[in-house]
């Protein structure tokens, strides 16, 4: 008798969860609703304390708004450009006469409101990063249709020839929103701080399928003029740069209910395989800060063009196959990913000046996923070689009292991709585990998992994050809050002092093999084969940068670097072999550049090309005029900077 009751209740959860499964819960559908004469979608509300004002987007929010984008447009894979109507809806304030809007190369043929009638507008100067400001006079309209394409070039979007895919026999398409590319082809207030919901109807050539961030309403398309249409919406509103589109010839298999993974045939099993533990991961996540709130949790893997590793798009996460190490040593990116579903999509930076709200809040919330599923001691090891990383990013971007260490950003003047270090990932981290230690996992996490609940659906600055803070965690203890150095570490360069301390013990036994052998040592004393890949990253990142000829051959030809199908140690192998003028390895560098455009990878590996001066030179020219038609706009705008200023 003691146990039915519990039993009961159970099976009722169940049943809950069963009805509930993939669809968002009703009660967080929605964000706190604004009165919005006349419509019944939700409204997000905008900032508008300074700390909020987006200077990347030319759209005076507070004068009229956006609140929703509706997108019919057609791809043309031999023009390269999108072609149709973005309907908006908008929302202004009593006696506003026109509306901002960010635009980049777009041609724009008419602007009507909704009824058709036309409307005046002006495409203002265009500035190099930002584009340029489209201004509408409203006329007292509260929609707005404008018939456009974009432009063959334009940043977001890669046309892919089929002969950069899996499958060689059909073209791609996919587009890349963060951070102000989404104005090349959705003209639209392309700032994260004004949400929208949104709906497209897309129509490509058959066979190909169109997939995007948002609900699935046609799985299998529709008969339409050119091909077949296929029809996405998101009702929560979501900041502009997460509307993504990719299309292709794709093939789909379910990982779980809530989850699956879209590739082009010759990767899916790869993919399933490699990915295969995302379910878990969701649960895990879950558990941590609460539920996932978008419905479904799919993935898509990309052509190797794509540029990130992975981009959070909502409910369809972007991934590179770079990840497919065949081992799911690399799936800390979906962790990754998937955690910006909370840190990111749900409670959004309002400006890229504060884009470490994203990603330094994502990089702690991936570590915890991982150790939910991996366990502590290969969680420590992938945090221990973040606190690498970022000693070596504060190197790079010119030591603790560089401006470019700070986590709140001064970017004035800047295109936000610049600003977007490592800094932002791992001192934000670094932070929110100092946090952590401060207060106790206990208190931090119910504080997080509060965090998220209070501000879901909305952006969010610094100033806001501390206020939170100090409100709601440290319930207005100043000397707490004094004692834990919360204004240095936003706004100042360097590390504060009182930082968590990176996990010691991590690669006790992977640096004394190290040590041995670069005193020397036997490489028959060196146990690669039996570690892991944050292992064998730490080892081969922490050798002599200088190393002899004789010795580099030898750990090419005991642990067949040149030949790694795991991106990451690929890596590795080809800056130290860089490094070392160490012509043996420049095959498989000609090989790995030419064959993905991952910037992370791509980006690095020419510049230590270019400082190896006559060595190095010549190569990375040769292999860049390659390789550069190949790359999406992201990686061969940073790699034609890189390449002109060294
Ligand atoms: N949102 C980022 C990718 C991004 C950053 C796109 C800045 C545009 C501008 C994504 O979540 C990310 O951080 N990807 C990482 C992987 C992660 C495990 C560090 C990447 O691409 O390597
Ligand atoms: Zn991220």
């Amino acid at each position: 008798m003691k146990t039915f009751p519990r039993l009961a209740r159970s099976a009722a959860l169940v049943a809950a969860v069963l009805v509930a499964a993939c669809s968002p819960a009703k009660y967080d559908e929605q964000p706190k609703q604004e009165a919005a004469a006349g419509t019944a979608r939700a409204v997000a509300p905008v900032l508008t304390t300074p700390d909020a004002k987006d200077i990347h987007s030319f759209a005076r929010p507070e004068v009229a708004r956006v609140t929703h984008v509706a997108l019919d447009l057609a791809a043309d894979f031999a023009a390269k450009r999108l072609a149709g109507t973005a309907t908006l809806d908008v929302q202004a304030a009593p006696g506003a006469e026109e509306i901002v809007l960010d635009s980049k190369g777009l041609e724009i043929a008419a602007v009507t409101n909704g009824e058709g009638q036309k409307l005046q507008y002006t495409v203002g100067q265009a500035d190099p990063n930002l584009g340029a400001p489209l201004t509408v006079r409203l006329n007292g309209a509260q929609q707005v249709r404008i018939s456009y394409k974009s432009a063959p070039e334009a940043a977001a979007l890669q046309w892919l020839d089929p002969e950069q895919t899996a499958g060689k026999k059909h073209p791609f398409l996919f587009s890349q929103g963060q951070a102000i590319l989404n104005r090349t082809w959705i003209p639209t207030q392309d700032s994260p701080g004004i949400r929208q919901t949104w709906e497209a109807r897309i129509v490509v050539p058959a066979p190909l399928r169109a997939v995007m961030s948002g609900e699935d309403l046609t799985p299998k398309g529709e008969e339409a003029k050119g091909g077949r249409a296929y029809r996405y919406r998101m009702n929560q509103p979501v900041a502009p740069y997460l509307i993504a589109l990719a299309a292709g010839d794709l093939a789909f298999r379910e990982l779980g209910a809530c989850s699956g993974v879209y590739a082009e045939p010759a990767t899916i099993a790869a993919a399933a395989r490699e990915f295969s533990d995302t379910e878990r991961m969701i649960t895990a996540a879950e558990e941590l800060y609460g539920p996932y709130r978008w419905g479904r949790y799919d993935m898509i893997v990309l052509p190797p063009s794509f540029p990130f590793g992975g981009m959070e798009n909502p409910r369809l996460t972007f991934l590179t196959p770079t990840l497919l190490a065949g081992d799911k040593s690399l799936v800390a990116t979906v962790a990754h990913e998937l955690a910006h579903s909370w840190s990111g999509n749900l409670v959004t930076n309002a400006t890229w000046a504060d884009f470490w709200l994203n990603e330094g809040f994502t990089t702690y919330f991936q570590s915890r996923i991982m150790e939910k599923l991996y366990g502590k001691e290969a969680t420590d090891r992938e945090i221990a070689l973040g606190w690498d990383e970022l000693q070596e990013t504060m190197n790079d971007q010119g030591g603790p009292a560089s401006p470019r260490t700070v986590l709140h950003l001064d970017l004035k003047g800047v295109d936000p991709d610049e600003g977007m270090t490592e800094i932002a990932y791992e001192k934000g981290a670094a932070f929110l585990r100092t946090l952590e230690q401060a207060v106790g996992r206990e208190r931090w996490d119910a504080y997080l998992r509060s965090y998220f609940d209070r501000h879901a659906f909305q952006p969010m600055t610094a100033q806001l994050f501390l206020a939170d803070l100090r409100d709601k965690l440290l319930r207005g203890d100043t000397a707490v809050g004094q004692q834990l150095r919360l204004e240095d570490w936003i706004y100042k360069p360097g590390i504060p002092a009182n930082v968590a301390a990176a996990p010691a013990q991590a690669f006790a036994e992977v640096d004394g093999a190290s040590r041995a052998y670069a005193a020397g040592g036997l490489i028959s004393e060196v146990s690669f084969a039996g570690w892991s890949t944050s292992e064998r990253l730490r080892f081969l990142n922490d050798l002599p940068r200088k190393l002899p000829k004789e010795r580099l051959a030898e750990l090419d030809r005991n642990f067949r670097l040149s030949d790694s199908t795991n991106s990451e140690l690929l890596f590795a192998w080809l800056r130290l072999a860089i490094e070392n003028r160490y012509d043996p390895a420049v095959p498989a560098l000609d090989r790995f550049l030419t064959s993905m455009g991952r910037r992370k990878f791509v980006a690095p590996l020419f510049e230590a090309l270019a400082a190896q001066g006559e060595w190095g030179r010549p190569i990375a020219t040769r292999i860049y005029a390659k390789a550069r038609p190949t790359y999406h706009a992201v990686t061969s705008g940073t790699v034609d900077k890189a390449l002109a200023t060294s």
